[in-house]
């Protein structure tokens, strides 16, 4: 008798390799799904390191805040209007003040930059109200500032399109940024929430990626961690060894 799970394992390789329309879906829908389930961002305002990055291929979006706006030193219009002309698909744009003052700028926000527009309230009565709002007309919010899974619910039920709990702030304060995440996690997918997680507050490598393995669908981090995404010593070691192989090679090709 066949081992079912190699007559499947057979049936998915064809499907892969074969050239029909049928196959050119399956690749399609593979892609797809691998985008949207591991989506990187960039946490910065600095528009100049997120054009030199987003040449990567790897970049789906931007989130940036208050006081990363501060640092960059621009008007945030400017900011947004630089990473729209880029191409930046999802830019999380920070609003504040009462409920009334966010609900105006998030409106005139999406107005202007369009579908890139992603608005991010805090996690507050007044930002899951503006939420609400906001998503009846369509608008994708964040709520950020998220430190607990029953702040996520509450954000879930403001059918926000994104939560963001900050990992790192968790860690500063001696609870288990991942943990948390891993709370939202389960949370949604036993009640089956369309709210995505979108880890914020990653200050290292190990923490990006132990927060997609606990659920999180996007992670977004300074441009240095990105960096440090690509970085392995044995990497760099084999790499040497391989290039001098090359070398050798092209050498003795060439006497
Ligand atoms: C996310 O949206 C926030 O801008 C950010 O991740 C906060 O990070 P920090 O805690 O390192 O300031």
């Amino acid at each position: 008798m066949v081992d079912p799970t190699i007559a499947s394992a057979k049936t998915t390789l064809f499907i892969l390799v074969d050239n029909t329309f049928q196959g050119y879906l399956v690749r399609c829908y593979i892609l797809w799904k691998v985008i949207i389930t591991m989506r990187i961002f960039l946490d910065t305002a600095d528009t100049e390191i997120i054009n030199q990055h987003l040449l990567s291929g790897m970049i789906d979006g931007v989130t940036t805040n208050p006081t990363l706006m501060v640092k960059s030193g621009k008007c945030p219009d400017d900011v947004y209007q630089e990473l729209v002309d880029m191409g930046l698909p999802d830019i999380s744009m920070e609003v504040g003040g009462n409920a009334l003052e966010m609900i105006e700028e998030g409106r005139r926000l999406a107005n202007k930059f369009g579908k890139a527009a992603t608005i991010k309230v805090p996690c507050t009565p007044d930002g899951l109200w503006v939420c609400k709002e906001l998503a009846k007309d369509l608008i994708r919010v964040n709520v950020t500032l998220i430190f607990s899974a029953a702040q996520a619910i509450l954000a879930a039920k403001s059918n926000a399109t994104y939560v963001s709990p900050f990992i790192g702030r968790l860690d500063d304060n001696s609870v288990a940024g991942l943990e948390v995440v891993r709370s939202i996690a389960e949370v949604y997918r036993v009640k089956n929430v369309r709210t995505k997680i979108l880890a914020a507050s990653l200050r290292d490598v190990y923490k990006v990626t132990r927060a997609f393995y606990n659920g999180a669908d996007i992670v977004t981090m300074p441009p240095a961690v990105f960096e440090k995404m690509y970085k392995h010593v044995l990497t760099d070691a084999g790499l040497e060894i391989f290039n001098k192989n090359l070398e050798e090679i092209a050498n003795a090709t060439h006497s």
